[in-house]
């Protein structure tokens, strides 16, 4: 059995082939970001009308890599949301026609369990069995969470957290831009970090007194924005000292971004431990944001001193693609949770689980 998985949330056109054992037979991405480059973010009529454009040719494709025709396909799995509505539309129409034309099962995906369970992919073979419950942090441009989640339950997702005003790949693309950087910044920023010094600059630290669970990341944003202006710092300087000084910029604030996240983690783990039962056992790191080396790292160690197992996502499976889709669908699938190919509706906003 073989999944055809579409994904068009956002800024990246992504076709996959899934085997029922979720080896990734092929996993296409084209993305628009230089399209979006030059508005410093992504305009939402371009990512439609680069959708529309892009996903046809790139089903043809997935299916070449793969080596098979749409004739071997025996389901699709579509983000459904949440996203920007007009790209979702793109996908969700692809996949009805799919699904309606070939009388095959359409799959709903929330593009939120997508990365959930991206974590398990692995680059070559069979993905890693999945346990029966596990956690999960999703650190991407536009969502930061941590899920409790039983698979093979239908809609047990359970959020453990979220962040009150900005997601963790958000504050990564402002700041970055601030000292101008180029979008997405996320990636620029952790490269500049690698020779800077991260004991340089202090940035405010949201709540560090409160016990809330939940991310904030605006409080740092500003500080981290108030200083880059008070400094003068800019990435491109000619002065190299003010470049170096950007460098240490970048490995304090990143340091200071995941300070928080292992904060946070850590009191959803206290809190959890004061749950009855056993503990999870497992925790996957997923989305854009989980491509950071100095974040996968700061994970391993305290998964490590927990005891807790952590699965990271493949960095091809970080950014948004559409294996992740067609895995989450086989989950799906194997719960028999089809949709209706006439009556699945793309919808911007969708908790996950939903
Ligand atoms: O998961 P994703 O592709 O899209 C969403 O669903 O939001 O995540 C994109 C985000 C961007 O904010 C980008 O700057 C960030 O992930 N990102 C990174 C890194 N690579 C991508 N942030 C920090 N370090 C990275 N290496
Ligand atoms: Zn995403």
């Amino acid at each position: 059995m073989k999944l055809l998985g579409i994904e068009t949330s956002c800024d990246e056109t992504s076709v996959a082939v899934l085997e029922e054992d979720g080896t990734v037979r092929s996993n296409l991405i084209a993305s628009q970001i230089e399209r979006h480059r030059p508005f410093g973010g992504v305009v939402p009529e371009i990512a439609s009308r680069e959708h529309l454009e892009h996903l046809p040719p790139l089903v043809q494709k997935a299916l070449e890599e793969a080596g098979i025709s749409l004739d071997d396909i025996s389901a699709v799995a579509v983000t459904c949301g949440p996203g920007l509505i007009g790209a979702l539309l793109v996908g969700v129409a692809a996949a009805q026609g799919i699904s309606y034309g070939r009388s095959i099962p359409l799959i709903a995906v929330n593009h939120l369990e997508g990365h959930i369970f991206s974590s398990w992919l692995q680059p070559e073979g069979p993905a890693t069995p999945l346990p029966s419950r596990f956690l999960s942090l999703v650190v991407s441009g536009g969502h930061s969470s941590i899920y409790d989640v039983r698979p093979s339950e239908a809609r047990d997702v359970r959020m453990l957290n979220k962040t009150k005003d900005d997601a963790a790949g958000e504050v990564f693309d402002k700041v970055a831009k601030f000292i101008g950087l180029p979008y997405p910044g996320g990636p620029q920023v952790e490269k500049l970090a690698r020779e800077g010094d991260a004991s340089r600059y202090q940035f405010f630290r949201p709540q560090a007194r409160s016990d809330s669970l939940d991310f904030s990341f605006s409080g740092l944003k500003s500080s981290a924005i108030r200083l880059a202006r008070e400094e003068g710092l800019a990435a491109e300087s000619e002065d190299s000292g003010r470049r170096a000084s950007a460098g240490d910029f970048c490995a304090s604030f990143q340091q200071t971004v995941c300070d928080q996240i292992i904060d946070r983690l850590e009191r959803v783990w206290q809190m959890l431990g004061s749950e009855e039962g056993p503990m999870p056992a497992e925790m996957g790191l997923a989305g854009g944001v989980a491509a950071n080396g100095a974040l996968r790292q700061r994970i391993e160690s305290w998964g490590a001193a927990k005891g807790l197992t952590i699965r990271l996502a493949q960095r091809r499976f970080c950014t948004d693609n559409a294996a992740m889709i067609a895995f989450a669908g086989l989950q799906k699938l194997r719960r028999g949770e089809i949709a209706d190919p006439r009556r699945v509706a793309a919808r911007s906003r969708l908790p996950a689980g939903m």
